[in-house]
């Protein structure tokens, strides 16, 4: 167990990006009876998708993390988290054929509620207000009595959580990702989706091997990982209340693990070695991510990286990298390189999001060319390194939004007041997150063609 660590121990250190709640009283009842409340996820599932992160880790494997920047409560429908589960389907199954290893599935989702933010403050006209800050702290609208925290949303959240969870859990196991429905899957595509003919020719192969297999008697009846998947919740451990109250003793190990989700990470903002949310997240044993931006040094990493995993535990870290599509290749390979160096296991993932934000017509977007072209420069860093570039993490939706400019049906800064619904930042809809799953599976065709070629040579 972490020395000298308690779920609580977080609160003596100093901390970023906290909601000034004006009852104090009200927030710990409500953390007091948020810790009574059955835990949202179990120890073993958390230990499960960390040995899968594992393999990745080891090179045997590809992670595919995605989902909003923010969930909301008011887009809390079954189709909202259908359209999602079923795009996210779609791009796992591409990414599996592409890359010809298990690819491990972890949504951005059940809990994914509360946002750090650049400025505390919000200006529009001569009026400021308090920030934004998920729907788990305040409200998005701006006026005065929304943006006061209240900690009856952190309820909400919880509730929201196990509600959608409730419903991943029975689209994951109870048939809907049943291979033999990879036709079905198509159901969701809008009218002439560029990505639409791909995607039934990669469909057709797979109903192919499936009716081989049925002839050799392997089939979804009888064989449960045709019929079932795994799929894991994550979201950023920010707010700590929160998640300390939600942080429970395993019974079978005698560990402690956020309850709240999978796997949970640290965001770009709240890395600092000596603060609370390195504090927290050090003492708890699930799968943890880390973002890291361009400020991040390759020492501080270090640094971190023995905070977070001092066993060098493969599975454990997930290093999420979002330099930003021009900064990528000055940053990347001295981290690769440091971590190399010190020998450490991680999972290397690329957020070619977070680095890559605009604002054009007053909203903010991203462009989908820069989206690409990081993730096209986080591959080429990784095969120049000879390490694996093991993961994607990626803000996206099932539906047809119009957030993120570019892609095949080549949304415009003009189209972007259209369908423009995220609650924080900008995300690729279901075409445009598709069609970079088809991009990743051609670079990951590309990088085993390769290495199959130098076998043959020696
Ligand atoms: C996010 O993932 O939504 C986020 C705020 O990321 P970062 O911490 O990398 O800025
Ligand atoms: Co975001």
């Amino acid at each position: 167990m972490a020395q000298n660590w308690t779920p609580s121990t977080w609160r003596q250190m100093p901390i970023q990006q906290v909601p000034e709640y004006p009852d104090a009283n009200k927030l710990r009842e409500t953390e007091q009876q948020l810790a009574t409340w059955p835990p949202l996820v179990f120890a073993g599932e958390a230990r499960r998708l960390k040995k899968s992160l594992a393999n990745v880790a080891e090179g045997n494997g590809f992670l595919l993390q995605g989902g909003d920047c923010a969930e909301s409560f008011a887009e809390h429908g079954a189709d909202t988290i259908r359209d999602f589960f079923r795009a996210f389907l779609q791009m796992a199954v591409v990414l599996t054929y592409g890359a010809q290893l298990p690819v491990v599935k972890v949504g951005r989702i059940a809990g994914q509620f509360a946002k750090p933010r650049s400025s505390g403050i919000e200006t529009q006209g001569d009026v400021s207000l308090p920030s934004y800050r998920g729907d788990i702290v305040n409200g998005i609208e701006f006026n005065e009595a929304s943006r006061i925290p209240d900690p009856e949303r952190q309820i909400m959240a919880y509730r929201q959580s196990a509600a959608t969870l409730n419903l991943l859990r029975a689209f994951a196991m109870g048939g809907y990702a049943n291979l033999d429905n990879v036709q079905q899957w198509m159901l969701g595509f809008i009218k002439d989706s560029p990505q639409a003919d791909r995607y039934r020719k990669l469909a057709d192969r797979i109903s192919e091997t499936m009716d081989f297999m049925r002839a050799i008697g392997i089939n979804s009846e009888n064989n449960s990982s045709l019929r079932e998947t795994d799929f894991f919740t994550s979201h950023e451990a920010l707010l700590l209340g929160y998640e300390e109250a939600l942080t429970r003793v395993d019974s079978t190990s005698g560990d402690w693990y956020a309850t709240s989700g999978h796997m949970i990470w640290i965001g770009d903002r709240t890395r600092q070695a000596d603060h609370a949310h390195m504090e927290f997240c050090r003492g708890i044993k699930n799968p943890l991510g880390l973002k890291c931006g361009p400020s991040l040094q390759p020492d501080d990493l270090i640094k971190l990286i023995d905070i977070l995993n001092p066993a060098n535990e493969a599975g454990r870290l997930t290093l999420i990298c979002r330099f930003g599509h021009d900064k990528v290749a000055d940053h990347l390979p001295k981290l690769i390189r440091a971590v190399e160096k010190e020998g450490r296991k991680v999972v290397w993932s690329c957020d070619p999001m977070h680095g890559n934000t605009i604002t054009l017509n007053n909203y903010k977007t991203r462009p989908f060319e820069r989206v690409l072209s990081e993730v096209e420069s986080f591959f080429q860093i990784h095969r120049a390194e000879g390490t694996h570039p093991g993961g994607i993490h990626v803000e996206m939706t099932g539906k047809d939004v119009t957030e993120c400019t570019g892609g095949a049906r080549a949304v415009t800064g003009a189209d972007l007041q259209d369908r423009y619904h995220t609650h924080c930042d900008p995300r690729l809809n279901a075409d445009q997150a598709l069609e970079l799953a088809f991009l990743l599976a051609e670079r990951m065709k590309t990088g085993r063609d390769e290495k199959r070629m130098a076998a043959v040579a020696v």
